[in-house]
């Protein structure tokens, strides 16, 4: 293997040094994390919000929102069923597989977080449990009204407007609409983890529109830790990384761990 995407091999064995010396990673992650899972992106390449409208006439960012969810329930229902559609029976990938190895393996030896943006619950089908949902995950829900909750494989069974089948109350999955806060105990997580420090950060398939998302990585240089980032593009963080992996983040995991096992082999 001599380049994957735009990133040669050298630039591979610096980033496998980095993860194999590291004490605690930070893995950030957003919907192009997916993308070789066959999930569509939001916005950058793959994005399907990208400039346009939803069929409704509104911004995608208005019809998931909190407000509009309170208005006009059935309309951002309709296109919390088609973000579940579009992960209907994804399997995670070999970015997923790897990060979860990473946390459960001895080597490397590092305490491996992953903060993600992502609803599809890949990274816990894979495994990873030192995780936080920052957004939740469309596979639990709740009721609006009573303390009813399930998990669901999908939403084939539910209608346009699902209801509380112990109260009749209107239901909704526990993720975050636009303009709602973020979920407590997720955030709480966070920042005690942040608190102890991360020595290495890999912003992965995101394009990090949001401040808690592209702050761990600035916190994290400025203790002294390096950030890396994995994109086919660049994104409103790349500017303050130490290195970018220009290309596909599935591609780019199974090479990075061949060059660990390589960094290993040859320690
Ligand atoms: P975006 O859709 O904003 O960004 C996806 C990123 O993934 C882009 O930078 C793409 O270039 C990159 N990408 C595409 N294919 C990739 C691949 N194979 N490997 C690696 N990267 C790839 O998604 P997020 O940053 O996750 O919020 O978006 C954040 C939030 O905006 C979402 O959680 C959602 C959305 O609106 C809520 O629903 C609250």
């Amino acid at each position: 293997m001599s380049q994957i995407g735009d990133v040669d091999r050298e630039t591979l064995a610096r980033v496998a040094s980095w993860v194999i010396e590291a004490r605690r990673i930070l893995c950030i992650t957003g919907a192009g994390v997916s993308a070789e899972s066959g999930l569509p992106t939001y916005r950058g390449v793959g994005g399907i919000y990208d400039d346009q409208d939803t069929d409704d006439g509104i911004p995608i960012e208005l019809a998931l929102s909190g407000q509009v969810f309170r208005r006009d329930p059935q309309l951002t229902w309709r296109y919390l069923l088609q973000i579940e559609n579009a992960c209907r029976g994804a399997q995670p990938n070999a970015a997923h597989r790897v990060l979860a190895d990473w946390e459960s393996a001895a080597r490397p030896s590092a305490e491996v977080w992953i903060l993600t943006q992502n609803v599809d619950g890949l990274h816990a089908a894979a495994g990873s449990e030192k995780l936080i949902e920052i957004h939740g995950d469309l596979h639990r829900l709740r009721c609006t009204r009573c303390p009813w909750r399930d998990a669901v494989a999908d939403y084939s069974h539910l209608s346009p407007l699902p209801s509380c089948p112990s109260c009749g109350a209107l239901i909704r999955p526990e993720v975050i609409l636009f303009n709602e806060p973020l979920p407590m105990t997720a955030v709480a997580t966070l920042e005690r983890e942040l608190d102890a420090g991360f020595d290495l950060v890999l912003s992965v398939g995101t394009s990090s529109q949001f401040p808690y998302i592209a702050h761990p990585v600035a916190l994290a240089q400025r203790q002294g830790g390096r950030a890396v980032e994995i994109n086919p593009t660049s994104t409103a963080i790349s500017s303050v990384v130490d290195l970018q992996l220009r290309g596909p983040a599935a591609e780019l995991f199974t090479a990075l761990q061949k060059e660990i096992e390589v960094g290993h082999s040859g320690s």
